[in-house]
């Protein structure tokens, strides 16, 4: 069985990764699928995104990593795959989810999502928050890093962490 785990990875976070070694309990295959969206400006470039998930997932069987464009039904669609992995933290992400995968079964003719339970110690962070604190703690007018960027370490790899401090380090917001 194949499951594509789609996402923005903008960038990769340890709760991602969790969901793909959860995932890979589960599925033969999971192809991790970033979305190509031209019209959205993300920190990190599609390149980057990929070289920071490879680092991650290289160890685990089975796992791969592709991009798509457009509706992820087709993309699955072409990759054999009849399930989408996600996962979830909060009542507002099952509010975000549940629409989508109702969509997903219907535009993929009986794909399915099937979501798991982020576990609690990823619970409340997401890419975008990282992105905030990333950005607003590296930041600094004179060029001289200030931020005491050890509590990242619980959320982002040391890879991802390097990335970060390299985009905003000198950087005003
Ligand atoms: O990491 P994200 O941004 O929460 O992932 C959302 C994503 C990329 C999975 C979703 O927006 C997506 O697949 N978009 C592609 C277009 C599409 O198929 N949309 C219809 C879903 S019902």
């Amino acid at each position: 069985m194949t499951a594509i785990f789609p996402g923005s990875f903008d960038p990769v976070t340890l709760g991602h990764i969790d969901i793909v070694k959860r995932g890979a309990l589960l599925f033969d295959r999971i192809v991790i699928a970033v979305l190509h969206n031209p019209s959205k400006s993300p920190l990190f470039t599609i390149q980057e995104r990929i070289n920071l998930l490879q680092a991650e997932v290289s160890d685990i069987t089975g796992v791969s990593i592709d991009t798509y464009m457009g509706l992820l039904a087709e993309f699955a669609k072409a990759q054999n795959a009849r399930y989408i992995l996600r996962g979830v933290r909060t009542e507002a992400d099952c509010a975000y989810e549940i629409p989508m995968a109702q969509a997903n079964r219907k535009l993929g003719k009986g794909l399915e999502t099937i979501i798991l339970a982020a576990d609690p110690i990823f619970g409340y962070m997401s890419s975008g928050l990282i992105r905030e604190i990333a950005a607003a703690g590296y930041a600094s007018s004179n060029g001289e890093v200030k931020f005491d960027d050890s509590a990242l370490d619980q959320w982002v790899s040391p890879a991802v962490k390097h990335m970060l401090r390299n985009k905003f380090s000198n950087k005003e917001l």
